[in-house]
């Protein structure tokens, strides 16, 4: 026999993998054997009824950068203009977040396409999200629904904001509520000697804009207060309130002043519960047997109550006001986002 062409043999050879491949197609359990022919099938992206394998950015998951192209380009045909199909409303931030917060279940089972619920009711109809896609989506749930900072063109990950100023709000606030006004001490209830240090207006009762040394409620801190057997503020502690008084003391507020790209617990998380946390479930037991002043504890505690936790760093309106941590004023939500992933990222050391 003559010997084949290069072109013949290339084509015959396609031919039998093409054929092999049909075969298993149409008949995924023949017994031929397959030992001799090996195929690679192409990946399936999407399609009607696929399930799509293309590739994103899973660290990405910041409403501006990224949810918000998800939604408006698979959602918004029919849930883009309030009130929506099915009277859900995606359109925006504020409703997207409103709505999966009070339906996450229904709303994951949805993007899922779960089979614990009809057909009709997999979302969106016409083929389920890029599974990466997903991902993203579940992340920004887990995560607390960060927003990020809109850039106009397309949005990226908000750098940390560096600023020398002291805010009262995130910095200064949490250590008078934490050290100082714990129940039976200066909170509103007890104001104890009349000493209240809950919000601005009260510290700055003992406060001198400029002067710490007249600043009585400086001053004391080490030097009586908080009582020695209750736990005490840190050297960088003091040294924050310091600054902030030789600053003018000002009733400054920073929204987003953390960095959420660190959420270990020697890097972010021991730092914020000791500031925010420490004077009353710092030593143990801790205000109402929880105690969170180390590692092992706050981990322990955390995962045996994650949702009570996760709704009392929130201030969820499903719980009382004394349940809502810490108490008088919620942390700056990027300090709840860094907490958040911990827990969500099995809490790294
Ligand atoms: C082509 C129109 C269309 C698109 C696109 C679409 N939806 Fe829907 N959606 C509907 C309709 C219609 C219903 C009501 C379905 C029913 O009750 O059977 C619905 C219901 C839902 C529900 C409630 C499901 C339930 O169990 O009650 C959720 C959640 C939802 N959509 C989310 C989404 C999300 C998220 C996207 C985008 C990823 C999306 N939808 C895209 C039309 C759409
Ligand atoms: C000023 C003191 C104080 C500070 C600061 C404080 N807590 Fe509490 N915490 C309490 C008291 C008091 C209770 C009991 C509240 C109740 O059930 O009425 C409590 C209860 C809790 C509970 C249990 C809630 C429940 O319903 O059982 C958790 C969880 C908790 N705190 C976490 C924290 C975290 C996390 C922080 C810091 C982000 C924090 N706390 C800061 C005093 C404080």
């Amino acid at each position: 026999m003559r010997k084949l062409s290069p072109h013949i043999f290339f084509a015959l050879l396609v031919s039998i993998v093409w054929a092999a491949c049909q075969h298993d197609i149409i008949n995924p359990n023949s017994n031929v054997s397959k030992d001799t022919v090996v195929v690679v099938l192409p990946p399936t992206n999407g399609g009607a009824t696929g399930t799509g394998t293309g590739t994103c950015d899973t660290t990405s998951f910041l409403y501006n950068s990224t949810i918000q192209t998800i939604l408006s380009t698979s959602c918004s045909g029919c849930h883009g203009t309030a009130p929506g199909s099915a009277n859900i409303y995606l359109g925006d931030y504020a409703s997207a977040k409103a709505y999966v917060l009070a339906n996450t279940t229904t709303f994951l089972n949805a993007i899922n396409y779960s089979t614990a619920i009809a057909a009709s009711k997999r979302m969106p109809p016409a083929g389920k999200l890029a599974s990466c896609q997903i991902t993203q989506v579940q992340k920004w749930i887990t995560n607390a629904y960060p927003q990020g900072v809109a850039t106009g063109t397309g949005g990226t990950t908000p750098a940390p904001v560096v600023s020398d100023t002291v805010c009262f709000n995130s910095e200064v606030l949490p250590l008078y509520v934490s050290y100082c006004a714990s129940a039976g001490c200066h909170s509103v209830a007890s104001h104890r000697e009349s000493v209240i240090t809950t919000d601005y207006g009260y510290i700055m009762n003992g406060i001198r804009a400029k002067n710490p040394n007249s600043s009585k409620y400086y001053t004391i801190i080490g030097n009586g207060m908080p009582p020695r057997s209750s736990p005490q503020m840190t050297a960088t502690n003091t040294a924050t309130i310091l600054k902030w008084i030789n600053q003018g003391a000002l009733n400054t507020a920073c929204t987003n002043t953390c960095d959420t790209t660190k959420f270990g617990y020697a890097n972010a998380v021991q730092t914020i519960i000791a500031d925010n946390c420490g004077g009353c479930h710092g030593t143990s037991p801790g205000s109402a047997n929880v105690y969170l002043g180390t590692y092992a504890s706050a981990k322990a505690y955390i995962s045996a109550n994650t949702t009570l936790f996760n709704n009392a760093i929130s201030h969820a309106a499903s719980l009382t006001a004394a349940q809502r941590m810490p108490p008088a004023a919620k942390m700056i939500d990027c300090k709840i986002v860094q907490i958040q992933k911990w827990i969500a990222n099995g809490y790294p050391q």
